[in-house]
C-alpha cells in the first residue's frame, strides 16, 4: 500500500461530530485508505473540528501549526467540520499547507474531493452552506463505538439562537426519510448493537420527507427493530417537544427513560433575547409532561450563564429553575461570543470573572441536587449495559437506561463484553455516578 493511502483523523466536539467521523472513516476506507494512530504515520492528516464555544478555531490553528513540519515530509492536511465551514478559504491563508477544507454539509462529496487530492490538487473546498438540501448517508460507516450505534436523522439547524454558530456551520435543517433511518437501524442491529442513539441538532424537529412518520412514531419504530433494547435521542429543542414523545416512552420500554432538554436560561427575558422561542413557563409545562410519565424519566439540560445583559436577578431565576426541575445532569457554559451570530451585536458586558462565578455557583448547587437524586438509587437493582472495564480499580463501567454512569464489581476473572446487560445492585452513590455489584 502506498504510504499516502493512510490517514489519521482526530475528532473534536459533539456526538454529531463523533458520528460524522465514523462516516468519514468509512468513506476513506472505501476509497482504499487505511487508518493509522498518529500524525507521523499518516499520509493524510485530518481534523474534524468544533467551533461551538471559546476560541475553538485558535486551537485548530495551533494544532495545525504544531504539525506543519510534517508537510515537508510530503504529508497532506485537511480540516473538516465546523471550523472548516466557519473559516472557509481563510484556512489556506493562515495554514497554506492545508489542501482540503470541508464542512459537514459537503461530506457527500468526499469521494470526489479525495480523488482530486490524490491527483495532486491543493486548495480543495467543500463549503456548501445553507443552500443544500442533501444529507450525507453512507452504508460504509465505520462504527467506532463498541456498544452504541449512532444514526443521524436530521442535519443542520434553522433555529438561529442568538449565541449559536450551528446554523452557519451545519447548514439548513434537512431530515432523512424514515425508511432509510429504519433500514440503518436494522443494519446496526444485524451488526450486533442493541443500543441506538438518534442524532440531530434539533432531533425533535424531525420531518419525514416521505410524510410517513412523526418523530415520536419514528422513535417507536426504531425501538421495535428486532434486537434493539435501548433507544436514545439528542438533542431535543423545547419549542418542538410534543406530548407524544412522552407517550412513546410510556408505550415502549426500549425508549430510554432519559430526556436531554436544554433550557439555556430560567429567565423569560433572557430566553427572548436568545431567540429561543419559548418562555420559562412553556419549558416547565414540557417538564411537567415528562414528570407525569409512567417511569421516572431522568432529565438533563444545557445552561449558558452570562448571556449579554443577564442581570443577577435573571441568573437567580435560572438557579430557581434548577431547584424546581431537579435535573440529573447539567452542562453549564459561560457565554462566549461566536463569529457570525446575532448576539455579536449585543454588548458582552458581563466580566469574565462574574461569568465564572455564576457558573461556579450554578455547578455547586447542581452538585448538591445530584447528590440527593443519585442517593435515591441506594439499594436499588437496575439493568446496566457494560461500556468498558477499569481493571486498575477492578471495576466494570456501565450505564443505566436513565443514562447514569454505574461502576460495579464483577466476581469473575473475565470481564463482560461491552454491550452486555447485567443487573447491578447499588451499594454507594456519588453526585455523578453510582457504585454497585453485579447480582
Ligand atoms: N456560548 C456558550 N455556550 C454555548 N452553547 C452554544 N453556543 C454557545 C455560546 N456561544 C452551549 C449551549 C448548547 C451547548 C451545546 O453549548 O448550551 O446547548
Ligand atoms: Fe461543535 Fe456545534 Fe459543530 Fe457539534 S455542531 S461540532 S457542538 S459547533
Amino acid at each position: 500500500m502506498a504510504p499516502e493511502k493512510t490517514f489519521y483523523l482526530e475528532t473534536f466536539g459533539c456526538q454529531m461530530n463523533a458520528h460524522d467521523s465514523e462516516k468519514v472513516i468509512g468513506t476513506l476506507q472505501r476509497a482504499g485508505y487505511a487508518q493509522v494512530d498518529s500524525e507521523e504515520e499518516a499520509g493524510l492528516i485530518l481534523y474534524n473540528t468544533c467551533s461551538i464555544r471559546d476560541k475553538a478555531e485558535q486551537k485548530v490553528f495551533h494544532r495545525l501549526n504544531d504539525y506543519k513540519a510534517l508537510h515537508k515530509a510530503g504529508k497532506r492536511f485537511g480540516v473538516l467540520g465546523c471550523v472548516a465551514q466557519q473559516e472557509g478559504e481563510k484556512i489556506f491563508e493562515r495554514a497554506p499547507y492545508v489542501s482540503l477544507v470541508s464542512g459537514s454539509a459537503s461530506y457527500r462529496k468526499l469521494p470526489e474531493m479525495l480523488s482530486r487530492l490524490e491527483a495532486g490538487e491543493t486548495r480543495i473546498t467543500g463549503l456548501d452552506d445553507r443552500q443544500t438540501d442533501e444529507t450525507f448517508e453512507t452504508e460504509f460507516t465505520a462504527r467506532q463505538n463498541p456498544y452504541r450505534g449512532y444514526i443521524t436523522i436530521i442535519e443542520g439547524c434553522d433555529k438561529f439562537c442568538a449565541y449559536c454558530v450551528v446554523p452557519y456551520t451545519r447548514g439548513k435543517e434537512r431530515s432523512r426519510t424514515s425508511a432509510s433511518v429504519l433500514e440503518e437501524a436494522r443494519r446496526i442491529a444485524d451488526l450486533g448493537y442493541s443500543e441506538i442513539q438518534l442524532l440531530g441538532q434539533n432531533v425533535n424537529s424531525y420531518r419525514d420527507p416521505d410524510g410517513k412518520l412523526s418523530f415520536a412514531e419514528l422513535l417507536a419504530a426504531v425501538g421495535q427493530v428486532p434486537g434493539i433494547r435501548r433507544v436514545r435521542f439528542t438533542t431535543s429543542h423545547p419549542r418542538h417537544f410534543t406530548k407524544d414523545i412522552v407517550e412513546a416512552i410510556d408505550a415502549y420500554p426500549q425508549l430510554c427513560d432519559h430526556v436531554h432538554l436544554p433550557v439555556q436560561s430560567g429567565s423569560s427575558r433572557v430566553l427572548k433575547a436568545m431567540n429561543r422561542e419559548y418562555t420559562r413557563d412553556w419549558y416547565l409545562e414540557r417538564i411537567s409532561w415528562i414528570k407525569a410519565a409512567k417511569r421516572t424519566i431522568s432529565l438533563s439540560t444545557d445552561i449558558i450563564v452570562g448571556f449579554p445583559g443577564e442581570t443577577p436577578e435573571e441568573f437567580i431565576e435560572t438557579m430557581d429553575l434548577l431547584a424546581e426541575v431537579q435535573y440529573d445532569c447539567v452542562f453549564g457554559f459561560k457565554y462566549s461570543a461566536r463569529p457570525n451570530t446575532p448576539a455579536l451585536v449585543m454588548i458582552d458586558s458581563i466580566p469574565e470573572a462574574e461569568k465564572a462565578q455564576r457558573l461556579q455557583v450554578l455547578l455547586d448547587r447542581q452538585r448538591e441536587i445530584q447528590r440527593a437524586n443519585y442517593a435515591k438509587h441506594l439499594g436499588e437493582t437496575m439493568e446496566v449495559m457494560v461500556e468498558g472495564a477499569n481493571p486498575a480499580r477492578g471495576q466494570i463501567a456501565g450505564r443505566s437506561s436513565q443514562n447514569k454512569s454505574v461502576n460495579f464489581t464483577w466476581p469473575q476473572p473475565i470481564a463482560p463484553a461491552p454491550g452486555t446487560y447485567l443487573n447491578v445492585r447499588i451499594t454507594a452513590t456519588h453526585p455523578n455516578s453510582l457504585v454497585g455489584e453485579a447480582v
